[in-house]
């Protein structure tokens, strides 16, 4: 895996919590529903390309992209926690697509990579995390993508239905509890994101909702 660069904006995490982290993220379920494999495929990814995973955590939407891509493209995978990219390595190395990877560690709103470097920019279950950058971050993807590239997002979403959010954020409070994140996971409407997404240039934007309170994103620059 070649390194892109090193950034001293690292998440400064335990070591509890990021095999907290791993644990979640790497769920077999989740794994199992071929989420990102949909996402991809809907938003045109070919072999060949060059995608940005930003966000890229342990895998989830990078190795789908890398399989993808083939032996001709490539992976730009984006995060600022280097043990979650440390894992992404490992897995890569398991499944033989250690050449199609490319790390950065970096910050989400200052991406190391030229403008226009990539075909697709990928994102999942990254910008309820990044909260209020969630827009900066979004302008950065909209950089680095070339002329007509595509932007996938996939995350959570506020329904219509104040109750089921309430019962998914206690849901999410009692893992925090137990010793999980603390975050806030439903941040934005369908509006805010496809507000977000055109505020930050992209057009053409296409929302659905993968399921209950998730949302899927694509978009043109
Ligand atoms: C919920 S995880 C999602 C990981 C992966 N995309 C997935 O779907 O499994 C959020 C990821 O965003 C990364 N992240 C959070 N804030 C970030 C920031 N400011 N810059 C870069 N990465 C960030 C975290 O390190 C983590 O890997």
């Amino acid at each position: 895996v070649e390194i892109i660069a090193a950034d001293d904006r690292t998440a400064g995490l335990t070591t509890a919590e990021i095999a907290e982290t791993v644990y979640r993220l790497d769920g077999p379920l989740r794994w199992a529903l071929a989420e990102v494999d949909g996402l991809l495929r809907d938003a045109g990814v070919r072999a060949g390309m060059s995608v940005v995973d930003l966000g890229a955590g342990t895998g989830y939407a990078a190795i789908p992209a890398a399989t993808a891509v083939g032996p001709d493209g490539c992976v730009y995978c984006v995060d600022n926690t280097p043990q979650l990219l440390d894992v992404l390595d490992r897995r890569a190395a398991q499944v033989g697509l250690t050449s199609r990877l490319r790390r950065v560690e970096a910050c989400a709103v200052d991406i190391p990579l030229p403008d226009g470097c990539a075909d697709m920019a990928v994102s999942t279950y990254v910008l309820h995390e990044l909260a209020d950058l969630a827009p900066a971050a979004l302008a950065e993807l909209y950089r680095v993508l070339r002329p007509t590239g595509t932007v996938a997002i996939a995350d959570y979403r506020k329904t219509a239905d104040p109750q089921r959010n309430c019962e998914i954020e206690a849901w999410y409070a009692r893992q925090h509890d137990a010793g999980g994140a603390d975050e806030r996971h439903l941040r934005f409407t369908l509006d805010n994101v496809e507000v977000m997404l055109a505020s930050a240039g992209f057009r053409h934007i296409h929302l659905s909702t993968w399921n209950d309170f998730h949302v899927h994103a694509i978009a043109i620059k």
